[in-house]
């Protein structure tokens, strides 16, 4: 089966700026897509070529078979696109924001009914139906903006960092949303600089510099790492980091707030211990760990920028 979203040689200039070079994405149909990268990997304008509000420089985009540059209106009654900064009218109510993004789409009737009360449930939004946009604090306008985007039930979804700067209880029901979305078949395209984010989605891949540097379901990501992987705590990191690359098969490090997880060709607890304790670090603790996609995102992302 053809995949519901497909780019060949996509590119996209901003002057002497390469924000997209050559990118080769495909995204299957119900699936959901973590594009993961750093500040200015990218992604935003991927997706804006992808939504239609872009134009690309080179190359081409197709959604369900619609050509992003060809057939733009087509595209955007297809396709959901939730904009980095999505913008709402501050001087609309949230329910008066809801129903303007109804009207665009055409959603009438009892089916309208039913999407703007289960949307502003999932936005917890019901208490604030008269609110204006401008007078919501920022987490509740970017779940404002999330129900807008998803108003005509579009069977593709574009999120560009949907829940950035949102708290963790919503981010949570954000994505059990998402989930059901997908599980009536909607193909979702998501930006997160969340990696527990990432770790929800079927397929990952990390863009750098405009490039995929790497796509793959979160589980073969993980095992992008190095060797095996320890937890070290201790009170004396700077130290710890100073020294560790001399351990016998040490391969690479990462800081995890209190504690150091370092990538070994074995991994000996015990003798990794003795050999940090001769060189004064203390150590409350090492532990076995399994890298989680963090580590292989900061792992990548240190290849890349050593190449
Ligand atoms: N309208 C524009 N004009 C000029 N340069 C731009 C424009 N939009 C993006 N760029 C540049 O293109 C590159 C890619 O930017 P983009 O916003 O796509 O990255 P991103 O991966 O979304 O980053 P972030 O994680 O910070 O949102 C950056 O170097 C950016 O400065
Ligand atoms: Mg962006």
């Amino acid at each position: 089966m053809t995949p519901t979203i497909v780019t060949t040689d996509l590119q996209r200039r901003f002057g002497k700026t390469v924000a997209v070079d050559h990118l080769a994405l495909s995204v299957e149909n119900g699936e959901i897509y973590g594009l993961i990268g750093p500040d200015g990997a990218g992604k935003t304008t991927t997706l804006r070529m992808l939504a239609a509000v872009l134009r690309p420089s080179g190359g081409s985009a197709s959604i369900a078979g619609i050509d992003v540059v060809r057939q733009p209106e087509r595209l955007r009654r297809l396709v959901g696109y939730m904009p980095q900064h999505f913008s709402l009218y501050g001087d609309l109510s949230v329910l008066e924001n809801l129903t303007f993004y109804a009207d665009i789409f055409g959603v009438r009737g009892a089916e309208r009914r039913h999407r703007l009360d289960r949307l502003l449930h999932f936005a917890r939004l019901e208490q604030f139906t008269a609110r204006p946009a401008a007078h919501l604090s920022g987490g509740m306008k970017k779940k404002l903006a999330l129900a807008c985007a998803l108003i005509h039930q579009p069977q593709v979804l574009l999120l560009d960092e949907p829940t950035n700067g949102v708290d963790p209880v919503s981010r949570r029901e954000f994505w059990d949303i998402l989930g059901e979305l997908h599980l009536e078949g909607v193909t979702i395209l998501v930006t997160t600089p969340y990696m527990d984010e990432a770790e929800r989605c079927n397929q990952v891949g990390l863009m750098h510099n405009g490039r995929l540097i790497r796509q793959g379901r979160p589980e073969a990501l993980r095992q992008l790492t190095p060797g095996q992987m320890l937890a070290v705590y201790t009170p004396d990191l700077l130290q710890a980091e100073a020294v560790i690359a001399d351990y016998p098969g040490y391969l690479a490090h990462q800081v995890y707030g209190d504690r150091l997880h370092v990538f070994l060709d074995v991994a000996d607890a015990a003798a990794l211990e003795r050999f940090l304790t001769n060189h004064d670090v203390r150590v409350q603790q090492i532990l076995p760990d399994a890298p989680r996609l963090e580590e292989a995102f900061v792992y990548l992302m240190t290849q890349v920028s050593d190449a």
